[in-house]
């Protein structure tokens, strides 16, 4: 799926990070393998995906890291941050606090990442629209005050994920 070329050109190490349950491991199934699954369960540890594509004419390996959004279940975070050079900000719409999380994964990407990461906001579950409780225009303006790109995402109905991606990718690009 979406493997243009078997030469790669680049590897790109992107992170995703946000409060459990907020779909950041279907986000990347979505992306890696175009599947969603409704009874995921928490990630323990670290997992990654890859997907090979191609960005102006060159072949470009997505390494796509993924980690626990409990504590308990967290990798070693300076390891996870290490050589990324990409990161996903994720929450929930229709859950107010993984929203009101996100300057402190932001302090702890700042503090552990490279100062040139590339930074996308994500807003997942757009599907679950009448059940919102996060404005888009709040989100874009902490985008904006950050500097941080912005999407609002469904795993489960394939909206923007290839956007969101793609977004990250051409800008480090
Ligand atoms: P941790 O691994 O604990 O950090 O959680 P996570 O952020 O990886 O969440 P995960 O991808 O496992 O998804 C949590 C739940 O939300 C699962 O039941 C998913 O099926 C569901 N989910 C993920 N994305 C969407 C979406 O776009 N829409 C809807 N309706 N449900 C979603
Ligand atoms: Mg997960």
């Amino acid at each position: 799926y979406g493997d243009a070329s078997q030469k790669v050109d680049y590897v790109f190490k992107v992170v995703l990070i946000g409060d459990s349950a907020v779909g950041k491991s279907q986000i990347l199934s979505r992306f890696a393998r175009n599947e969603f699954s409704l009874d995921s369960k928490a990630t323990i540890g670290v997992e990654f995906q890859t997907r090979t594509l191609v960005i102006q004419h060159k072949s470009v390996k997505a390494q796509i890291w993924d980690t626990a959004g409990q504590e308990r279940y967290r990798a070693v975070t300076s390891a996870y941050y290490r050589g990324a050079v990409g990161a996903m900000l994720v929450y929930d719409i229709t859950k107010r606090p993984t929203f009101d999380h996100i300057p402190r994964w932001l302090d702890e990407l700042r503090a552990h990442a490279d100062k040139n990461i590339v930074i996308i906001l994500i807003g997942n579950k757009t599907d679950l629209g009448d059940q919102r409780a996060v404005p888009t225009e709040d989100a874009k303006e902490f985008a904006q005050k950050e500097g941080l790109f912005f999407l609002e995402t469904s795993a489960l109905e394939a909206t923007n994920v290839e956007e969101a991606f793609l977004t990250v990718l051409t800008e480090i690009f």
